[in-house]
Parts: C-alpha cells; structure tokens; sequence
C-alpha cells in the first residue's frame, strides 16, 4: 500500500517542478489527496484529530487550528511539512512542494477550488 503512495509521489513530484503553482486547488489535488488524505480523511484522535479533506474542513478546524491565514510559521499544516514530520511513513515532501504550502498560506490561504 504503502508502496503505490510512494509512486504517486514520484509523478507527483515532477509534476510539481513543471507546474508550480500555489493554489489550494494545485495543492490539495498534488499533494493533500495523494500523500495526506488515506490517514487525514476524517478526524481521530489517532491521526492528531486532523482532517485534510477539504478546504472548509481545513479551515474550520479549532483544535488543532491547522492554517492561520498569512502565518505559515504559526501554521501545524505547514509545519508538520517543514519538518519532514508528515506525511507519516513517506519521503518528505521536495522543497518545492513545501514552498508551494507556505506561499499558499502566507498569501492568505485563499480557496481557489471551484464547486464541484
Ligand atoms: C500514514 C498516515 C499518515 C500520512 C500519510 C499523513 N499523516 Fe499526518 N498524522 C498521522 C498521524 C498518526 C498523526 C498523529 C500522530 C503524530 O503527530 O505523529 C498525524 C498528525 C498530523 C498533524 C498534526 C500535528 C502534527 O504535526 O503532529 C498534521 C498537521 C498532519 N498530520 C498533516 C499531514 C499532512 C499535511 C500530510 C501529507 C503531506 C500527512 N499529515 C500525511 C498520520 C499520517
């Protein structure tokens, strides 16, 4: 299992050098969905009481308050990124996708996804 993630990584990482781009809607669909969402779908106590499956989720979250707009420092989302703590069990993240997270949040974390 753990394996196919690592190969949607691999795409996903030279997708993201080719197409940078810090839009929630780039990083939810290259990053979120392939690399955090199967641990991050619903909040448990187990995974950090976190879920990453979608915007207003992510923003309405209160404990733990994931993303302060304009504050990637102050940001768990970001941080958790930076270290190299998530995603859990896979390679970090590359530079360029941690950078499109902070630029992502420091620009205002804005939803740029359209209504499905
Ligand atoms: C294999 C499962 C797994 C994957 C994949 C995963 N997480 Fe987690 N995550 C966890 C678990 C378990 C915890 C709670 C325990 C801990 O913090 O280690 C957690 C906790 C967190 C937290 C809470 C604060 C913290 O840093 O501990 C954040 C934020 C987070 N994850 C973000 C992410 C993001 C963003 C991704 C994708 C890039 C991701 N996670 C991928 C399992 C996972």
């Amino acid at each position: 299992m753990v394996n196919q993630f690592r190969w949607k990584a691999l795409v996903l990482g030279l997708f993201v050098s080719i197409n940078a781009n810090a839009s929630f809607s780039n990083i939810y669909d290259t990053i979120f969905e392939l690399k955090c969402i199967f641990c991050h779908d619903e909040a448990t106590p187990t995974n950090g009481n976190v879920n990453l499956s979608s915007y207003e989720v992510i923003m309405g979250s209160a404990a733990p308050q994931l993303v302060i707009p304009g504050d990637p420092e102050a940001s768990i989302l970001y941080r958790s990124i930076k270290d190299g703590r998530m995603p859990l069990g896979l390679d970090p993240l590359s530079n360029e996708e941690i950078e499109l997270v902070r630029q992502w949040i420091a620009d205002g974390a804005v939803n740029s996804q359209t209504p499905q």
